[in-house]
């Protein structure tokens, strides 16, 4: 297979593909049928050898891709070979950190080398197309799915979306070490009410357009193969069905040519949403908005065939949708590759460099929220340390949420990690009471982990409670770990608290009245309101859900062998109730600061427990210089924004440089602060490094409401430089006509 097919010959190849299917056949293109059991509708194999499914989902068994690949290209009436799908969310075999944790590494070669990784992996297995990347921007931290993005911000959610696409697809989908992206779920899902998941959402098309689609459109310029269009009703009218979304925008504005599928059985569901009068109507509405393919919910194969016959659709409309299916598998090399050599996936996993690669993507990912007198890193010599947390040993916590079909949690815990580091010392180990969802999770029946044990009887938890205690009282040295298990986040896993589940935060309590040195590790999917934590411990890192070589990094930054560099992409709320909560506000008639402020809420301020952007360093870091290329320039026109970064302490570190700007009046009203550059550098102890950062239309034009459309317009700009959201490093510039 040459790389790189022209468009015209894959055109070509399709037009010929086309001319000898029935109509039959082209509507099984549009339909995606369910691999495993659990998946209605009659088995996979009738359906594939009469050529009625394009793709299979939710199977992920080497051999058996074979052999169902077989029967399509050997059996059916046309030979279209079909497409393999699942959710490789954030690895297949070797597990990096969730797509929030890899966000908060600020570095998009992080995510770009994990999906690289776990495309290889993938593929090697027999997968063709991952159902990822999740780019929804998500502002509520009580939504399970926050874990699955890159967080509340779409500019930093644009940089990550467009370098997952790059990681999965690479510059050729003729490499058979490379898969289909998925850029999904389209559009807005993570601004569901209240953050919870599946609820309706509402959106101003001027949040839509400067907030939840840029990831979108950042996708679509990296050449994302496919969108998911998501569940949820956007402003009434379910995604899946939405013409002005899949049509209007991601078609005709957007110029997409790949394929959108629906999320699961979202076809169909229009019904059980109100929005479609039955299966017949649902499968018109689904055409109409441009979903090309059905995921499992059978309606396309159930009633396209007599909307057409009716004369409802037309067999060109079908052939429009049909189309960017046949070329991507063309694309591929499907035709003459279909089938996966079951040797490979061996190999692949076993790669050093795969678990090297896992490790450096956790290291960097994670983010020191606090360091007392220095705490951090730990001496190698101590004698007796204790560990403890519900969590600390715990693989399925530490590899996290969206695990594929059939995969063994395998991550080095934080137990092991510190064990591994300090092989010379008694590192004890007391999970404390154990923690559980108060509604179990229904993906609960798919996953192996420790979920699926019986729950603690009330005593039982005591003496766990007690025995932790007594652990730490032993001990020179205590690390709790604490947080969420993997089912605590991810879908359908919103929580109304943002509190550490359980009794994780009276054992933390307790532990610290015995006046031994904690440290605090957090592994979990969302931001948590750890104030009491962040008031009485002394360090705390936030781990996330690092992955397979999880519990490696976490000792490597605990015991100084890795300065943490990570910088939060979402916002801490001090209590779920202040959610959404985000730094992009606009300032409103009563700013904060200002003689006329009124504070939001009379039982507590709603300010950050962390700020957006926050993270520390075993050293410390001063910007200065902020200078600019012109302090004035016209629409249209780019200036340069530059600082000196100086690493001001005793070791080596990296700092993220952030830039925000604030347009002080215009069309519309600007947020007070929104980031539009962002830089990690490694800075050597006492260096300097100057920062640049372009300024110009794409950073300074927005979709306005009064105006209708795309604006840049003349108008005083503050600019900030510095560590995190709260910079105070400052500016000013003109825009002119
Ligand atoms: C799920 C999710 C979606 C996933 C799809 C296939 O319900 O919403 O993210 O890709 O179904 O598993």
């Amino acid at each position: 297979m040459q790389k790189n097919l022209s468009e015209s010959d894959v055109a070509e190849r399709v037009e010929s593909l086309l001319a000898r299917m029935s109509l039959a056949e082209k509507i099984g293109q549009l339909n995606q049928v369910g691999g495993a059991d659990f998946a209605p509708g009659p088995k996979a194999e009738d359906q594939i050898r009469a050529g009625g499914a394009g793709s299979v989902l939710w199977l992920n068994d080497t051999k058996r891709f074979n052999e169902l690949q077989k029967i399509a290209v050997e059996e059916s009436p046309s030979g279209i070979p079909l497409l393999f799908a699942l959710d490789v969310i954030h690895g297949y075999r070797t597990i990096f950190p969730a797509p929030l944790a890899m966000a908060a590494s600020w570095d998009p070669t992080v995510p770009e080398q994990a999906q690289t990784v776990a495309a290889r992996e993938a593929r090697a297995a027999g997968i063709h197309w991952t159902f990822a990347p999740m780019i929804d921007i998500a502002r509520d931290a009580r939504w399970g799915r926050i874990v699955e993005g890159a967080g509340e911000d779409p500019f930093l959610g644009a940089a990550m979306a467009a370098a997952q696409v790059r990681g999965f697809q690479g510059d050729d989908l003729a490499d058979p070490e490379r898969v289909l992206a998925c850029a999904k779920h389209f559009a807005g899902y993570g601004a569901s009410d209240g953050g919870r998941d599946y609820d309706p959402v509402y959106l101003s098309e001027t949040q839509l357009r400067n907030i939840y689609l840029p990831p979108f459109a950042a996708a679509v310029k990296a050449g994302a193969a496919t969108f998911m269009s998501a569940y949820m009703d956007l402003n009434d009218v379910p995604a899946s069905g939405n013409r002005f979304l899949l049509r209007r925008i991601l078609r005709e504005e957007w110029g997409f040519d790949g394929f959108v599928v629906s999320d699961a059985f979202a076809v169909g569901n229009m019904v059980i949403q109100g929005h479609a009068r039955d299966g017949r109507d649902a499968a018109l509405r689904g055409i109409k908005a441009g979903v090309n393919m059905d995921m499992s919910s059978y309606t396309y194969a159930n009633h396209v065939a007599e909307l057409v016959a009716e004369g409802a659709l037309t067999i060109a409309e079908i052939e429009e949708l049909v189309r960017p299916i046949l070329a991507l598998k063309v694309k591929l090399g499907l035709f003459e590759r279909p089938y996966v050599d079951e040797t490979l996936l061996a190999q692949v996993v076993a790669r050093p460099d795969h678990r090297d690669a896992a490790r450096w993507a956790a290291q960097r990912s994670m983010v020191l929220l606090k360091n007392e007198g220095g705490l951090l890193p730990l001496k190698k010599d101590i004698k007796k340390i204790a560990v403890i947390g519900p969590l600390a040993d715990s693989m399925s916590a530490t590899e996290g949420s969206w695990m594929v079909f059939g995969h063994q949690p395998a991550a080095v815990t934080v137990l092991a990690g510190i064990r591994a580091k300090l092989p010379g010392a008694e590192v004890t180990y007391a999970p404390g009471p154990e923690i559980r969802r108060d509604i179990p999770s229904w993906f609960e029946s798919f996953m192996a982990g420790e979920t699926r044990k019986p729950p603690q009887t009330p005593e039982e938890a005591a003496a766990a409670f007690q025995l932790a205690v007594e652990s730490a009282r032993a001990a020179d040295q205590v690390i709790m770990v604490l947080g969420e298990t993997d089912l605590m986040s991810g879908e359908a896993a919103s929580r109304a608290s943002l509190d550490l589940p359980g009794r994780q935060e009276e054992l933390l309590q307790a532990v610290a009245a015995l006046g031994k040195p904690v440290v605090l590790v957090l592994l979990n999917g969302r931001p948590l309101s750890i104030n009491w934590a962040a008031e009485h411990i002394p360090a705390i890192l936030e781990a996330w859900q690092p992955g397979s070589e999880g519990g490696h990094a976490v000792a490597d930054i605990l015991f100084g062998d890795v300065n943490p560099g990570g910088k939060l992409p979402v916002t801490f709320p001090r209590k779920g109730s202040h959610a959404p909560l985000y730094y992009a506000r606009n300032l409103t008639h009563s700013p904060e600061g200002s003689p006329m402020y009124n504070p939001r809420y009379w039982d507590g301020l709603p300010t950050p427990l962390y700020p957006f952007g926050f993270g520390l360093s075993y050293t410390t870091f001063a910007f200065s210089n902020l200078q600019l290329s012109a302090a004035q320039v016209k629409v249209g026109e780019t200036l340069t924004v530059s600082v000196d970064v100086t690493n001001t302490g005793a070791v080596a570190g990296d700092e993220v440089a952030q830039l925000y700007i604030h347009q002080r009046w215009g069309s519309d009203t600007r947020p007070m602060r929104e980031l539009k550059g962002f830089a990690r550098i490694t800075l050597q102890p006492g260096a300097t490094q100057t920062v640049t950062f372009p300024l110009g239309p794409d950073e300074l034009r927005y979709w306005s409401t009064n105006a209708g459309g795309w604006i840049q317009e003349p108008a005083t700009f503050d600019i900030w430089v510095g560590g995190d959201s709260q910079a105070t490093l400052h500016t000013e510039f003109e825009v002119v006509a």
